[in-house]
């Protein structure tokens, strides 16, 4: 053969490795698999893994494992509460940016990207703009000036370092809310109408033209009836397209994913489909805040493992039911974690009658668990036909 034709052959062959998205050629060899990092293994995939950062457990320096696994296991990060408005902004027009540069700092240093989280939402408010409004000190019109100065100012003061914004939080109310017919809930519906989520997309986009703006909600992960009185995900959908009529610019959709083991959720194939739907409107998809809690019982309390084994199992077939799903989905573009260690979850202080626990994938003396090994697996182990690289996306409109 000359050495053009062996060119030639090497050439195709580096493009039909990529087409065929195989494992680098030193796994197996030089490297185990098994000891490669989630974010490694994700490459493959074009996937981003992520995890919710607690930022006074990444300053503690007596705890250095948090702040190593931060850096090396995951490929982006959220801020768990250092961008909501009552950090961000806890007087009125004054702005405390530090611990949320911080972050994105370290995300830098560790070519991490950043989900920021969150610009629109009806919890973790400022006692100003709450208390302001009920004494009607703050009226309706300036209420809405008032968010659209908050999301510039935020959306500005980060530009070109977010990746994906949740533009808006959980908007949608659950079928045991009053009335239990779907509909708009929380502060911001209840003082400005459901025209909020239009506006606040339209000012996000007009801030930061690149970052890719996402809606985000909780009990999205499937279908169910299909009919939105009482389907929260066919209630998303409608609302979605309805925004994307009006010519608002939404990219993505972002399904939280926490879970919890007694409530027996859902198959990959049933959230695949859902996936799947949303990308039929042309939008990226993203699982935002996993993790899969369990009730605690006596039994657990006192380390039974005939009541604790289960628990892992089931968190485990959870988190990888949401991880093969987004795997199969190629507009499914990052998977995160709301934290990663049992030791910094936010479950136990959320959900205490009864208690919960045991919801992420390294235990409160940072071990792996078995969803980590399950997360793992499903990394190494996936491949074409069924699953292809992600598609990379850009903002629409
Ligand atoms: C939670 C944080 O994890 C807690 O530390 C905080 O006290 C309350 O908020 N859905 C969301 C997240 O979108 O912002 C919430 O985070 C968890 C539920």
């Amino acid at each position: 053969m000359t050495l053009r034709r062996w060119i030639a052959v090497g050439a195709v062959a580096v493009a039909t490795a990529a087409a065929l998205n195989v494992a680098p050629a030193a796994a197996g060899h030089r490297h185990d698999p098994a000891t490669q990092s989630l974010r490694d293994l994700a490459q493959r995939h074009g996937l981003y893994v992520g995890t919710a950062v607690d930022m006074a457990a990444l300053a503690n320096a007596a705890e250095p494992r948090y702040r190593e696994l931060a850096g090396s296991e995951f490929s982006t990060v959220t801020a768990e509460n250092v961008m909501k408005w009552e950090s961000l902004e806890p007087t009125r027009g004054t702005y405390n940016w530090g611990p949320a540069d911080e972050l994105v700092d370290f995300a830098r240093k560790n070519n991490q990207r950043v989900r920021g989280h969150v610009l629109v939402w009806h919890n973790q408010l400022p006692a100003w703009l709450t208390s302001g409004v009920a004494d009607g000190s703050i009226s309706k019109a300036e209420l809405r000036q008032i968010l659209r100065d908050h999301i510039t100012a935020v959306v500005t003061h980060f530009k070109g370092k977010i990746w994906q914004w949740d533009v808006v939080n959980e908007a949608v109310s659950d079928p045991w809310d009053t009335p239990s017919t779907l509909h708009y809930k929380g502060f911001w519906a209840q003082n400005l109408g459901p025209g909020y989520l239009a506006d606040a997309f339209r000012w996000a986009r007009a801030a930061d033209p690149k970052a890719l703006l996402f809606y985000n909600d909780y009990n999205i992960e499937a279908f169910g009836s299909g009919n939105p009185a009482d389907d929260k995900t066919q209630f998303v959908y409608d609302m979605v397209r309805d925004l994307q009529a009006k010519g608002v610019p939404i990219d993505g959709v972002g399904a939280q994913g926490h879970l919890g083991t007694q409530y027996g959720n859902f198959d990959t194939l049933q959230v695949l489909a859902a996936l799947r739907k949303f990308a039929g409107l042309g939008l990226a998809t993203a699982f935002t805040e996993v993790d899969v809690r369990s009730q605690i019982t006596d039994g657990v309390e006192a380390g039974d493992s005939a009541e604790i084994n289960p628990r892992l199992q089931a968190s485990a077939a959870n988190f990888s039911v949401l991880l093969k799903a987004c795997l199969a989905e190629r507009h499914c573009l990052s998977f995160t974690l709301w934290g990663f260690t049992d030791k910094h979850s936010w479950v136990p202080g959320a959900f205490s009658d009864p208690p919960e626990g045991l919801a992420t994938v390294y235990d409160e003396n940072y071990q792996p668990k078995r969803s980590y090994q399950e997360l793992k697996a499903d990394l190494i182990f996936a491949g074409p036909p069924y699953v292809l690289p992600r598609i990379p996306q850009r903002p629409r409109r």
